[in-house]
């Protein structure tokens, strides 16, 4: 079975929109490994308007499932996770003022870079994912930096499924299965929801990890916390 890794990202956001610690974060974070998630992430940014930095290690103090921290290891991020020491880091190439992760990494034209943060994230124990497109040629250069795992971007997957759920979820399973062949994990994310998820973990072999935070934060406005991690645990079984 696929793992879990509620994203809480939205949560902070709605905290930071008031002075204050409504609702608060780390309490959020225990609360959804209580009700069965198997994984935090948050995904820190420079004008820190979700997490905050110094959420972070009260974070990791708190949390008792996988801990992942995704984000650019630019600036205050690399050595904010080397000191945290989490599960697992995920390198994500957004920019500073992007709205949300868009696309994944070169991982051939970054490679001298990636060998060099994977390496140092991997000497403190630390997990070391990259997010990519499902492309023959990243999740080969993935493997080439010494990560452990790939995060397929699935932004256009969700795009297209509706649409036609086969044709969007191809690329994923191609890139799956080299993935497995030459021996590297693979995680997803991005926009995967109620009804985008169950599709995805059924045709993408091999599946460790998926983290979600938009729409099941917005679908727990609806349903309750509790319940939409019930929900979205009986998509990936
Ligand atoms: N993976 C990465 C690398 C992300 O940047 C995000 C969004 O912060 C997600 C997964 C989760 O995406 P969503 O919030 O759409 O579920």
């Amino acid at each position: 079975m696929a793992r879990l890794s509620v994203n809480i990202n939205k949560i902070a956001l709605i905290r930071n929109s008031r002075k204050g610690n409504l609702p608060d974060l780390l309490k959020a974070a225990r609360d959804c490994e209580a009700f069965g998630a198997q994984g935090i992430t948050v995904h820190p940014r420079p004008d820190e308007r979700h997490v905050r930095y110094a959420d972070i290690p009260e974070l990791k103090r708190v949390v008792a499932t996988e801990f992942n921290i995704e984000g650019n290891p630019a600036g205050k991020f690399m050595e904010l996770v080397l000191q945290t020491q989490p599960t697992q880091c995920t390198l994500v190439p957004d920019a500073p003022d992007v709205l949300t992760s868009d696309q994944g990494w070169d991982t051939i034209g970054n490679k001298a870079f990636l060998t060099e943060v994977a390496a140092r994230l991997r000497e403190k124990g630390i997990r070391v994912s990259i997010f990519i497109d499902p492309d023959e040629r990243q999740v080969e250069g993935a493997k080439a930096v010494g990560a452990d795992r790939i995060e397929f971007y699935t932004g256009n997957y969700a795009l297209m499924f509706p649409e036609n759920p086969a044709r969007a979820v191809e690329p994923h399973r191609r890139c799956a299965r080299l993935a497995q062949e030459i021996g590297i994990g693979v995680n997803a994310g991005h926009d995967l929801n109620l009804d985008n998820l169950h599709y995805y973990k059924e045709e993408v072999e091999g599946l460790l990890e998926v983290s979600i935070g938009h729409a099941l934060i917005s679908d727990a406005l609806y349903y309750g916390l509790q319940n939409v991690i019930q929900m979205y645990l009986r998509q990936l079984r």
